[in-house]
């Protein structure tokens, strides 16, 4: 059964961030997050999964959905949050949250079978959020592997999974979301890399309810097929958004990776056409070299 824990209050300038400079006119971001608007547009498959937690000011979704899962609750929580006071990005980045503009949402799943069926896993929950965000304000995102969502060149959210290792035969995630949906200029001054929102990249204003409702569905249902079949439905539906394919790029490390990006293996690796022949690369950050890009 779901639960749904109504520990919302109104956050700081959460019906203040409208009028943002950036992009077409933006209309107020007004409607809160709301347990019950997010409730009502939930699939039965849904309901029967989530445990719905909608605060406030939180530290980071993600934490929170570890404390649930140390009390033996983790699976099927799902955690939004108005504000990030310490949202993390990956590779130690902070991921910028502020109140009322976006979406934060983190949930707990256990997987049943051996961690490496989950290698794929950061890039199938890229796929789902994509279908989500495609379902809600048509916007047709693409995936910049590992785990970026992207409008055009302008990164617009991202997947945070953290694997809290095995127990009972299953392995237990978080899995972390973060949709910039409605932002002033103001609010991602700090962001370091080309960035966008969805109100923008869809040129709509984005009911923040009824994208959180699509995320959990989309979840619900990508995550337990996940369970019975494995990550690679997903990673074809990633294939066909794939950002980085076919261009010039670079992965960092040491030595850096350099070629033509030629898509994903099965287990969510980037291949790369190199002038030695087609490499793997499982991990690090990839950067287009293309004129006048850092992306
Ligand atoms: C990235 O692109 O680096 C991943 C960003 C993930 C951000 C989300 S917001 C909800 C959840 N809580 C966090 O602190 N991080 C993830």
């Amino acid at each position: 059964m779901m639960t749904v824990k109504l520990t919302q209050k109104k956050a700081a300038g959460q019906s203040d961030n409208g009028g943002s400079s950036r992009g077409m006119m933006r209309r107020v971001n007004a409607l809160s997050l709301n347990p019950t608007a997010i409730s009502a547009r939930l699939t039965a498959q849904s309901i029967a999964i989530w445990q719905l937690v909608v605060k406030s000011v939180v530290t980071s979704t993600n934490d929170i959905v570890r404390d649930y899962d140390a009390k033996g609750e983790g699976h099927g929580v799902a955690v939004m949050a108005e504000e990030q006071t310490r949202g993390r990005g990956r590779r130690g980045r902070i991921w910028h949250s502020p109140a009322g503009a976006n979406l934060y949402c983190s949930s707990g799943w256990h997987f049943s079978g051996p961690v490496e069926a989950l290698s794929g896993l950061s890039l199938s929950v890229g796929a789902m959020v994509a279908e989500a965000v495609m379902e809600v304000c048509g916007a047709d995102l693409q995936l910049k592997w590992p785990n970026d969502l992207y409008a055009g060149d302008q990164k617009v959210g991202g997947v945070l999974i953290e694997m809290l290792g095995a127990r009972d035969n299953a392995q237990s995630a978080v899995i972390g979301i973060g949709l910039n949906v409605s932002m002033s200029a103001d609010d991602g001054a700090l962001i370091d890399r080309p960035w966008t929102d969805l109100a923008t990249a869809s040129r709509r204003d984005i009911d923040r309810n009824e994208l959180a409702s699509a995320v959990l569905n989309q979840l619900a249902e990508g995550l337990a097929q996940i369970d019975q079949q494995g990550c690679v439905p997903w990673l074809n539906l990633w294939r066909r958004r794939d950002y980085l394919k076919g261009r010039s790029i670079v992965i960092d490390g040491s030595p850096p990776v350099a070629g033509i990006a030629a898509g994903v293996s099965d287990s969510g690796a980037l291949l790369i056409e190199t002038e030695s022949g087609l490499q793997e690369v499982s991990g690090g950050e990839a950067s287009v070299l293309e004129m006048g890009a850092l992306r």
